[in-house]
């Protein structure tokens, strides 16, 4: 292994070579590579391959993909400017449908162009390059805060178990789920944690065991199916889980099997945290029914890791990336403004009325 992650930010702009730089996340744990993205059409596949994955990780991606897709259209009129920005965002919106992040971050950068139109493009373009960088300045702030928060409400010694990757990895720093781990971790916090592996693309045993594991972290692997077990050992204290899109109800959208997670926490009397900061929470969604939810080839359960086929030839399968976990299991959201308690209807409006008045 050539780099410790740890150092590294998940994703980043190479200005002077025009590149979206990211941790190639489909290649861990074995190597640390870095890509350096250019095209539009492999910015779209990274995202859609999870090369770069995790709903804050995406929105960043997302904003800088946008900028460099504007700074190479060729045309100083701003009604064929703006008209080939949108076919742009239009693109990379479609690389996958569940975490909002995607499109908030999108429609951020679109907002700036649509309010500066009476702006030069060469003046717009470079404001592009502002918000992108500050998009993921902002998303580093972000984590860390929320992690500050996640920290109040767990203790030195507790077993914290959490489901795919919400870590670093799925952001710039720090992560959402995992900051509060990484933060305790850093103030000499001695947790023990269980990170499900994450059927069926893993990225719970890949990457969250990965960081956690390379930061010196007590780590423990199991299958998915073993959470029960540990909960019924006493081996844990808190779930923490990430999400991909919270709803204005509080249901909150997050890797598939996070829905049956909440349900054990709920029976053995274990506190279910989500952390998500703002641009992860729609409040123009509803309910956890209303987020479309990807559904990805059936080839990541049947063959993907395996040395041979593990499942017969034409057999159906289902595959949906997530599922949510219902408002009622959720003991609180932590964002970046403070931390949520239900009725989340309430409590993510006033989240965001704190949000119009302290900005980032
Ligand atoms: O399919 P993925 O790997 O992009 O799914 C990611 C998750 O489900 C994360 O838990 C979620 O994006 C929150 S990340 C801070």
């Amino acid at each position: 292994m050539s780099e410790n992650i740890m150092n590294l930010e998940t994703v980043t702009m190479d200005e002077e070579a025009g590149a979206l730089v990211i941790i190639d996340q489909t290649k861990l744990p074995d190597t640390v590579e870095l890509l350096s993205l250019t095209r539009q059409a492999d910015i779209w596949d990274a995202i859609y391959l999870l090369r770069v994955r995790g709903a804050p990780a995406i929105g960043v991606a997302a904003a800088i993909g946008i900028y460099l897709a504007a700074k190479d259209i060729e045309t100083d009129d701003y009604e064929s400017f703006y008209a080939q920005f949108k076919a742009a965002k239009d693109y990379l919106a479609s690389a996958r449908p569940t975490a909002v992040n995607l499109f908030w971050a999108l429609d951020r950068m679109e907002k700036l162009v649509t309010d500066n139109a009476d702006k030069s493009v060469a003046e717009i373009k470079t404001l592009l390059r502002d918000e992108a960088v500050k998009i993921k300045e902002e998303d580093i702030r972000v984590c860390r805060a929320m992690g500050e928060y996640g920290l109040t409400l767990i203790h030195d010694g507790d077993g914290i178990l959490t489901h795919c990757n919400a870590g670093q990895l799925a952001a710039v720093k720090y992560g959402t789920a995992l900051a509060p781990i990484h933060l305790g971790h850093e103030r000499g916090y001695k947790f023990k944690v269980f990170t499900d592996e994450t059927r069926p693309l893993l990225q719970g045993a890949r990457l969250s065991a990965f960081e956690l594991h390379s930061s010196g972290v007590d780590t423990t692997v199991i299958c998915d199916n073993m959470a029960s077990q540990v909960m019924k050992n006493g081996w844990v204290q808190a779930v923490f889980v990430g999400s991909d899109r919270v709803a204005a109800n509080g249901d909150a959208c997050n890797k598939i099997g996070t829905s049956a997670l909440a349900i054990l926490a709920k029976f053995y009397g274990i506190p279910f945290y989500v952390v998500a900061p703002t641009s992860s929470i729609d409040m123009n969604t509803p309910s956890g029914k209303d987020i479309p939810i990807e559904e990805r080839p059936a080839e990541e359960v049947t063959q993907m890791w395996y040395k041979q086929r593990m499942a017969p030839e034409g057999v159906k399968v289902y595959n949906p990336a997530f599922d949510f976990a219902d408002n009622e299991l959720v003991t609180a959201i932590i964002t970046e403004y403070g931390i949520a308690r239900a009725p989340y209807n309430e409590s993510l409006k006033e989240i965001f009325e704190r949000k119009r008045e302290e900005s980032f």
